[in-house]
């Protein structure tokens, strides 16, 4: 059996990693119009930062993982194509700012069928809105010129998460495959879920309709989402009021229904799913009139800029109202720790907030690169779901600096501000940094992870989120 894989990006790449080291009886093939990014996954300084994925990859490539950029060859061989490529949020037309646009999922479709011989399994991997399996179809089933060649197509969405892929792959909670109600459309779905269970327990693999794999997955990221919008709410109350987001987090986490994890307060979410799949969600509610549940919804999406922005806020009002000319050591501009990924990073809005007011922000990040950062900083929003996008023109790079020594990015800085929960952040030498910084020196903890009390001993005024204020921070508030 051959599998092909367009997209080789943070779920394609390791993804086809893990299928190939699992089953070294499949070809497995993936395949990228990005030529860089291909040559990147064939030399041993992958694309991208995942812990693990560099031994999973030098163990199966070259065996029976191909990274390449001829797509028309491979994806004409393959039985099994999954489709891993962009889809963003729409910047302008019908539903600008909340549909997705699949331009780059149609080009894909009518590859496949331009060149397509012999039947295929055609999977969805990216996150697409409900019922695009209907629409590609159509384009598959009118573009092959073969009368002969049938297409199933299969929502089989993927639920790893960044920085935890490896073994997010390699033990899944479940596999989810969905598939048409029809003979053919169940055969390509026992096809697929053959390929799963070489490594993953039967009772793992789950499998439904289309319609319903496709809105489970929507639905995930909005639940999982929710809860992070719902702590976060509580964190406001709780700097309000004076009670610790962190107790309250802790006190309800041990209900078993609530549960533990997930429930961690931040300075917002970010990452290429939540924001996008939930608008997906909303979008198609109220395409079929259900605006109350689109409402429902969205305010998930607000409170989490409502949060950014409070963030902002706090750092402006801490400061004595101006941050005009200030340094502001950012640490941390991934949206999560243990991944380079920066797509929808709270850190860009929480920058682009301070250098408005006139900050002069000075970022460190372990695995981002400054080109990145700037890209980001520069680039419209949605603009980063479309393959290649540029740095552009912006004043706001006039205010950013990037530095890769953590010490030389708080130096003569009047605060820092976490922004991604690094560990590294933790094990700061801070009574250092103290010295090196202007005075009063603030500390904002956007992610909960460093020793308050200690710092407060060295002399910061420290800010952390969801718990109760300091004095010197009440005076400005109240
Ligand atoms: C995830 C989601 O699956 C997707 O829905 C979302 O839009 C982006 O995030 P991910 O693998 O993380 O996918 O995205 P990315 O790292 O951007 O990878 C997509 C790859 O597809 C890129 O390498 C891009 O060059 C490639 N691509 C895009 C093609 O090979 N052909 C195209 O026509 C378009
Ligand atoms: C998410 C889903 O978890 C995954 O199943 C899906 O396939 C893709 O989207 P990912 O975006 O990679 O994965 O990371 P995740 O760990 O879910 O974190 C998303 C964002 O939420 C990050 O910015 C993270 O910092 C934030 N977060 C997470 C919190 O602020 N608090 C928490 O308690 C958990």
């Amino acid at each position: 059996m051959k599998i092909a894989c367009i997209g080789a990006g943070y779920v394609g790449g390791p993804t086809m990693a893990m299928v190939a080291l699992k089953c070294p009886d499949i070809e497995v093939v993936v395949v990228d119009i990005n030529e860089e990014r291909i040559k990147a996954w064939n030399s041993d300084k992958l694309p991208i930062y995942e812990p693990g994925l560099l031994e999973v990859v030098q163990e199966a490539r070259g065996r029976n993982l191909f990274f390449s950029t001829d797509t028309k060859k491979h994806v004409g061989e393959a039985d099994i194509i999954f489709v891993s490529v962009n889809t963003p949020t729409k910047t302008h037309g019908i539903g600008a700012g909340k549909a997705a646009d699949l331009t780059y999922w149609e080009g894909a479709a009518r590859l496949i069928a331009s060149v397509s011989t012999s039947s295929k399994i055609v999977v969805e991997k990216s996150t697409v809105p409900v019922k695009t399996a209907e629409a590609i179809g159509k384009v598959l089933r009118r573009n092959c010129q073969d009368p002969n060649v049938n297409f199933e197509i299969l929502s089989n969405p993927e639920f790893l998460a960044e920085g935890t892929a490896i073994e997010d792959l390699q033990h899944p909670d479940r596999v989810l495959i969905g598939g048409a109600d029809t003979e053919s459309g169940q055969k390509a779905i026992k096809t697929l879920a053959e390929v799963y269970a070489h490594w993953i327990p039967r009772e793992r693999i789950l499998t439904a309709n289309l319609w319903s794999a496709e809105l489970a997955k929507l639905t995930a990221n909005a639940f999982l989402a929710q809860r992070i919008s719902s702590i976060n709410a509580i964190s406001a109350l709780c700097e309000a009021t004076g009670a610790d987001v962190s107790q309250v987090a802790h006190a309800i986490g041990t209900d078993s229904r609530i549960g533990p994890k997930f429930l961690n307060a931040s300075v917002g979410f970010g990452g290429s799913c939540f924001q996008k799949d939930i608008l997906n969600l909303c979008y198609v509610c109220e395409t079929v009139g259900l605006k109350e549940v689109a409402d429902y919804w969205y305010q998930v999406v607000s409170m989490n800029d409502y949060q950014k922005q409070r963030f902002v806020e706090r750092v402006i009002g801490a400061m004595f109202n101006t941050v005009s000319q200030k340094k502001i050591a950012i640490y941390g501009f991934a949206f999560k720790k243990d991944t380079g990924d920066t797509r929808e990073t709270p850190a860009i809005d929480v920058c682009k907030g301070l250098i408005r007011d006139g900050a002069k922000c000075c970022i460190y990040d372990p695995e981002v690169t400054p080109e990145q950062i700037f890209r980001d900083l520069s680039a419209p929003k949605f603009e980063w779901d479309r393959p290649n996008y540029s740095r552009s023109q912006s004043h706001m790079l006039e205010n950013v600096q990037v530095q890769s020594d953590p010490i030389a990015a708080a130096d003569g800085a009047h605060a820092i501000c976490v922004l991604t929960e690094w560990d590294e952040f933790k094990k700061y030498d801070f009574a250092a940094l103290y010295e090196k910084m202007v005075k009063p020196a603030f500390i904002f903890d956007g992610r909960n992870i460093l020793d308050h009390a200690k710092l407060r001993e060295i002399g910061f005024i420290v800010y952390a989120l969801g718990k109760p204020l300091d004095q010197f921070l009440q005076k400005n508030y109240s």
